[in-house]
């Protein structure tokens, strides 16, 4: 299975972090986001991957080169399993040279995917599901031959951050898609199922894109070219079952890494007490600088 994963995303919801560093390579626990859905889609069956990087994202390539730095036997673990992930599958870039959305960036992947079905993941977002996500979709587009669109319930305030796919249930957590609208307010449609950001998409999808505008923002959603080609052709949308972490700000990231510290039993009794010992209280050397770097300053200590 090819798996294309757009990556070109400016990070703006987390600025400063991502100013200069890839949204896609904040640490989650012990690795970068990237390299969770590189695991998700070779989990999956992807033999070969697509990312779709854009200004500023070198690091995602770097971070996929094999590490002859860190090759002494047995002694970096962590980076020998990443090479042995790296070696399971052909991992190709292509730059996305404006940010122009995500119609945009999957549309590059045209000459790559020619005329096969290929799956989508997007590259700040982690899927925790058993079977892995994109293999489920995958089963589906197989047994039907149509693209594949994994969606949750939202709550309405949120209604307009997603994509929200409106139809008729064909299946138990099954939808046959009728209408598709990218980012509605609450208002304009009563349906409350998101578009997680996973797809399995045919060929089809590039004519689709070419023949969609773009929107108010200018940019070209897949969205978009998906209710476009839900007019005259079977489109699908499956119920999402397992935990989706999106880090794309700082609040989100956080809980994330909490969570899979978490799940770290080595970790989870050094969190414990710290978590339990958070208290209203501003600790005094978060709220300026320290004693030390006020010394290196030369500033004078403020009246306590
Ligand atoms: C994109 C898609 C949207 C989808 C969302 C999931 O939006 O355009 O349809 O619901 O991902 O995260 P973005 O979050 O990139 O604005």
């Amino acid at each position: 299975m090819k798996v294309v994963i757009p990556a070109a995303g400016l990070g703006t919801r987390f600025l400063p972090a991502t100013k200069s560093q890839p949204k896609e390579m904040l640490p989650v626990w012990d690795r970068p986001v990237i390299q969770y859905v590189i695991e998700e889609a070779v989990a999956s069956g992807a033999d070969d991957i697509l990312i779709v990087t854009g200004r500023g994202k070198r690091a995602l390539e770097d971070h996929f080169d094999l590490s002859p730095d860190f090759d002494e036997p047995g002694k970096f673990p962590e980076v020998q399993r990443l090479d042995e992930l790296v070696r399971r599958t052909r991992i190709h870039y292509v730059r996305q040279r404006e940010p122009l959305g995500l119609g945009d960036a999957i549309r590059l992947a045209r000459s790559h995917t020619g005329r096969e079905a290929f799956g989508v993941l997007l590259g700040d977002t982690i899927n925790v599901c058993d079977p892995p996500l994109l293999r489920q979709l995958w089963q589906r587009y197989e047994a039907r031959n149509a693209p594949w669109i994994a969606v949750e319930e939202v709550a309405e305030d949120k209604v307009r951050d997603y994509g929200i796919v409106e139809g008729e249930e064909i299946a138990p957590g099954e939808v046959r898609c009728r209408r598709l609208l990218e980012k509605p307010l609450p208002s304009q449609t009563p349906s409350r199922l998101g578009i997680t950001g996973a797809y399995v998409l045919t060929p089809e999808i590039y004519d689709a894109l070419d023949a969609t505008h773009v929107d108010a923002h200018h940019e070209l959603q897949i969205t978009d070219a998906l209710q476009r080609m839900a007019e005259t052709t079977a489109v699908y949308a499956t119920r999402f079952n397992g935990i989706r972490y999106d880090i794309g700000d700082r609040f989100l990231w956080l809980k994330t890494n909490l969570e899979f510290a978490w799940r770290d039993p080595a970790c989870r009794a050094k969190l414990r007490p710290v978590l339990e010992g958070l208290t209203d209280e501003q600790p005094r050397s978060t709220t300026g600088p320290s004693d030390s770097a006020r010394a290196r300053s030369g500033a004078k200590r403020p009246a306590r």
